[in-house]
């Protein structure tokens, strides 16, 4: 009986939020005015991981208001080149010139013969999850408990982490046919299996992709685990973060936005709104942060918003440090000369910039790949997917075939001597240059780091890449561990300008030594079975450069970004150039965190979303004060009850009702 009423109001219930309850039609908004001058509990700059799963976990409790603002759009104008996942590569959205990309150019690079290179970033509702290549790889546990050591803090270490990884994820196993094809190890005690982002393996498969493990078995590099487990060394096929019934995209936004855009009013989104300020309170002797400063229409209007509990910055690996430094945190040099008022000095915004350098070998192939399609061949393809006809369509999957390969397989007899020249070069690598001292005690202290839980221990230095898109068969080494380290600082007083980005690619020796040899492992990978069966000549650069000098010189005319920076606005210890401590609160000040990709404080053998949504579904944990415990009721448990939670719900949905009448009128 009590259910049957409960079940009347539903509509009305369910209509409440954008109807006549609320000034918002729908959560995600580009009118600005709409949210002017109000007071939201948390207001949040950055619509990517950090800014949509902080303000999903934050909005479960329907009395906490947040604000999320967005400098991109929603990108309904190119759905199908997000949602479809290998337009990714074939019609990818982070192209230079495109509304959704930041268009982030770095500074001339010495080490790579001047050139400039392109930073893709994703500008839109989803961050750089929208636009990305899809690859689901994970962080082991080595790097994690190097990461809590490294910050004197167990609650970032593996044990203590691998909740948060199992959280954000619904992990559909492979049948048993591709599982068998693709040599895949499942540990079903590694995935969660009831959270947002979706991962699965694609419908469509290369059969060159079914040659990969074994290949690597028979070069000596052994993975009989999963990759998901804490050790990833070896060859396999990751899955990606695609929905298995649909086999669209899974991201930030399709995850923790669209599922409760109608029924949390609690949470709004505000697109097209570019953060230019954190705003603070400057009455105590503790700057306190209340609200954030932006603008529209290219700078030309000015609004700000204000925070009654906390600001969160998740502008990612660029907008973060550009945000602390137009607000006045960072290193004083940089700040005075823009003419920006010092309110913290804090030498570490902008410095241990650090990202996955990458160069590729391709090779004439038997094998199909899907950039020797022709156009009309490539439109049928589309065609397939879009009925529905996935197991036949290469647009249904973006590439798999990965490996993690560690340094002594890359230089075998060299290794030794390669890591006492690296011990030996860590003094004068950090004793030089004109950073600040703590930035340097930083430098050091992660070489350190990585020379003992990465280098030393046998885990893995490079990712090896097979490209089945292109119009050959791709192979990029991706350097993982890189020791040099790279800059962000602002470059103008204009918000509306990208702050200066100088990664000071290879500045480090090590860096292209390990490259060097990791090309060379590349072509003895090609020459063995059962990958070399479907392998003609090597395209590019050529079997003929192969002195050292020559691969350098390929290295430096050809390296790109594997689109992997962090580090910017790292999570350490002050005196070691750190931004943030281990619950993400901005040193110097009250009331600010950053939560996003920025705050990694050790460079990490894999791609960074899974990283990335584990840390921010900790941040969430920590702003609302507590830890879950590992046994604590999941949400499978709290959502599977039947007409019990039926009842639960129904009642949450009341109370909502009647706080979002008490609340009417505060947004
Ligand atoms: C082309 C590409 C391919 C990639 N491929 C993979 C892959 O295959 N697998 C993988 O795991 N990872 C991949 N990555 C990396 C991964 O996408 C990122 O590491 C991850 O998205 C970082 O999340 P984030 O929240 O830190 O930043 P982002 O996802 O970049 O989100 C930051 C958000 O903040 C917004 N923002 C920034 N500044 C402001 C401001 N001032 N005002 C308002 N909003 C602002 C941005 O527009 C953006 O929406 C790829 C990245 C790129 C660019
Ligand atoms: C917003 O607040 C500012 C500063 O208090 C004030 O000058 C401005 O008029 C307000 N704008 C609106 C639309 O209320
Ligand atoms: C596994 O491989 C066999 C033989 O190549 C093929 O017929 C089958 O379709 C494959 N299964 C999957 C799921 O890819
Ligand atoms: C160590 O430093 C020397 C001098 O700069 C350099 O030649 C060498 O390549 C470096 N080796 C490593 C492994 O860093
Ligand atoms: C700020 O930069 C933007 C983008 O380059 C430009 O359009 C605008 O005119 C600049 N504003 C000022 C005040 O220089
Ligand atoms: C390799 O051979 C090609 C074609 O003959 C030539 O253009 C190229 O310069 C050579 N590269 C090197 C490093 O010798």
């Amino acid at each position: 009986m009590k259910f049957e009423i409960l079940l009347s109001l539903v509509p009305a219930v369910a209509a409440f939020p954008f109807g006549q309850f609320s000034q918002f039609k729908r959560n995600i908004i580009s009118d600005a005015t709409q949210v002017n001058n109000q007071t939201f509990n948390y207001v949040i700059a950055g619509a990517g991981i950090g800014g949509l799963v902080t303000a999903n976990r934050l909005t479960e409790d329907e009395n906490t208001r947040v604000l999320v603002i967005e400098a991109g759009g929603e990108g309904n104008d190119v759905r199908e080149r997000i949602d479809i996942p290998a337009q990714a590569y074939l019609d990818g959205l982070p192209v230079d010139g495109s509304p959704y990309d930041w268009g982030i150019y770095t500074e001339q690079q010495t080490s790579l013969n001047g050139r400039y290179l392109h930073w893709p970033r994703g500008k839109i509702v989803g961050g750089s999850t929208a636009v990305n290549a899809l690859y689901m790889t994970r962080s082991i546990k080595d790097e994690h408990d190097a990461w809590a050591e490294l910050v004197d803090d167990d609650g970032w270490n593996w044990d203590n982490m691998l909740d948060y990884f199992r959280r954000y994820e619904t992990f559909t196993a492979p049948d048993k046919s591709l599982k068998k094809n693709l040599s895949l190890e499942i540990k079903d005690s590694a995935h969660g299996y009831d959270g947002p982002i979706q991962i699965s393996f694609p419908q469509y498969n290369y059969p060159q992709n079914g040659l990969w493990q074994q290949t690597f078995n028979n070069l000596g590099v052994e993975s009989d685990h999963d990759p998901f487990s804490g050790s990833n060394i070896g060859g396999y096929i990751t899955p990606n973060s695609i929905d298995p019934d649909t086999q669209l995209r899974s991201y930030a936004a399709s995850a923790y936005l669209y599922p409760v855009q109608n029924s949390r009013p609690n949470l709004v989104v505000l697109s097209d709104a570019l953060v230019t300020r954190i705003n603070f309170d400057t009455s105590s002797s503790t700057p306190v942060a209340n609200g954030l400063s932006f603008t529209t229409n290219g700078g030309s209007d000015e609004y700000q918003v204000r925070a009654s509990s906390e600001v969160v910055i998740a502008g990612g690996v660029l907008g973060s440090p550009q945000i602390l430094l137009q607000s006045g945190i960072g290193p004083r040099e940089n700040l005075e000369s823009q003419n920006v008022n010092v309110l913290v000095d804090l030498p570490g915004v902008g410095a241990h910039v650090q990202d996955h350098i990458s160069t590729t070998i391709n090779y004439d192939t038997t094998a199909p790949v899907a950039g020797s399609l022709s156009e009309d061949q490539l439109n049928h393809q589309l065609d397939l997917f879009r009925d529905g006809h996935f197991a036949q369509s290469v647009y249904s999957t973006p590439n798999g075939a990965i490996a993690y390969v560690p340094l002594d397989d890359l230089m075998g007899d060299d290794t030794d001597s390669f890591l006492d020249e690296l011990e030996a070069n860590i003094t004068s690598s950090t004793s030089s240059g004109d950073d600040p001292e703590e930035v340097k005690a930083g430098y050091r202290a992660t070489y350190e780091s990585d020379l003992e839980n990465v280098f030393k221990a046998g885990n893995a230095v490079v990712e090896i890449l097979m490209n089945n898109l292109g119009s050959n068969l791709g192979f990029q080494l991706a350097l993982q561990h890189p020791l040099s380290r790279g800059k962000i600082s602002l470059g103008s007083q204009n918000a509306s300008e990208n702050a200066k980005v100088d990664p000071l690619y290879l500045t480090h020796p090590a860096d292209i030594q390990i490259i060097r040899s990791g090309l060379r492992y590349i072509r003895r990978l090609a020459a063995t079975e059962p990958l070399s069966s479907v392998i003609r000549d090597e395209v590019s650069p050529g079997a003929n450069t192969s002195s050292d000098e020559d691969l350098d010189d390929y290295i430096r005319n050809s390296a790109v970004s594997q689109y992997h920076p962090a580090s910017s606005c790292a999570m350490l210890p002050r005196e070691n150039g750190g931004v943030v401590d281990t619950q993400l609160r901005v040193y110097g000040v009250n009331n600010l965190r950053v939560i996003d990709s920025s705050t990694i404080p050790l460079p990490i053998a894999a791609h960074h979303m899974q990283v990335t949504y584990a840390l921010c579904e900790k941040g969430a944990d920590l702003i609302r004060g507590y830890e879950r415990a590992s046994d604590s009721p999941s949400a499978t448990e709290s959502e599977s009850g039947g007409l019990l939670s039926a009842t639960i719900d129904m009642t949450l949905l009341t109370l909502m009702l009647i706080i979002a009448i008490t609340y009417n009128g505060l947004y």
